[in-house]
């Protein structure tokens, strides 16, 4: 294969979440790469990431998309290809944290964590899908967890929700492959970002985390980088129903 394996030129990716965080990491990555992005935020009037991108040389479009209202999700893929043609890449990376032990953990807080961390992933891979199948080709890009893998303390939806990405991925993947469309995830590691906030700030457990971490740090939300740019690229065409651990080596331990 000639030329730049991990070029995005010309492509166009979707990213929810990009407003803090990793999406936001994430978006510049892709853009950096070359690509146009849509940006599926709740907020349109938070337009500083719009304006970096743009400054990039790269089409930056903001689409209403309120992961608490599922008719807003039905509608984002259609108005991603509705308004920049087409749609190559589609990263799942919203997501919400609620911690309180399952004893007293409360059926508002599960059916929220569910409906963002999984179900509107659901909606916005099969409406991707119905877009990329078609076509012959497409990479879908969903954020999983280390909690895809273990159970977690106090916070049993979110751990339900990331299983559920993790077969989710594997799922979809097993049917849209051979079509072309690549299905993947990014495992984040401990990540500082606002939804670690509260663990980073426990003295007791930030300490632990980096203890067990064999990398010897937290990771920051510009080490997904070049995950996401690889699994967006012609250099994974052949990565199917992955699970890639950006994790500083937490699941090797
Ligand atoms: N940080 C970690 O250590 C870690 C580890 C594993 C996996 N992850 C996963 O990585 C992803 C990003 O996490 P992060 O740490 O970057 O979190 P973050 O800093 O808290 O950012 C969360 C993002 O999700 C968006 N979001 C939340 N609820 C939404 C809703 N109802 N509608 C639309 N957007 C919504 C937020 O938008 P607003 O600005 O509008 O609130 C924000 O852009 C999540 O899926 C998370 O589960 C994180």
């Amino acid at each position: 294969m000639e030329g730049n394996l991990f070029d995005l030129s010309g492509q166009t990716a979707a990213i929810s979440g990009a407003t803090r965080g990793i999406g936001r990491s994430m978006a510049l990555a892709l853009a950096e790469a070359g690509a146009d992005v849509a940006l599926l935020q709740r907020s349109p009037a938070q337009t500083a990431l719009k304006a970096e991108i743009e400054a990039l040389g790269r089409k930056c479009v903001i689409i209403p998309c309120d992961m608490d209202d599922l008719e807003q999700v039905k509608d984002a893929v259609p108005q991603v290809v509705q308004q920049l043609g087409k749609l190559d890449i589609l990263v799942n990376n919203a997501g919400i944290q609620r911690r309180s032990p399952s004893l007293d953990f409360s059926e508002a807080d599960w059916d929220d964590v569910l409906r963002v961390n999984l179900k509107t992933v659901w909606i916005l891979c099969q409406q991707a899908g119905r877009h990329m199948v078609p076509r012959g080709s497409g990479k879908i890009i969903n954020t999983a967890s280390l909690l895809s893998f273990q159970g977690g303390f106090t916070v049993p939806a979110y751990a339900a929700a990331k299983g559920g990405v993790a077969q989710l991925t594997k799922a979809l993947s097993n049917e849209w492959a051979k079509h072309g469309v690549n299905v993947n995830a990014i495992v984040p590691g401990y990540i500082a970002t606002e939804m670690n906030e509260a663990l980073m700030n426990d003295p007791v457990r930030s300490v632990q985390i980096i203890d067990r971490i064999p990398a010897g740090r937290w990771g920051n939300p510009d080490d997904m980088k070049g995950a996401v740019v690889f699994l967006a690229s012609a250099a994974s065409n052949y990565i199917h129903g992955h699970l890639l651990a950006v994790d500083g080596g937490w699941l090797s331990r």
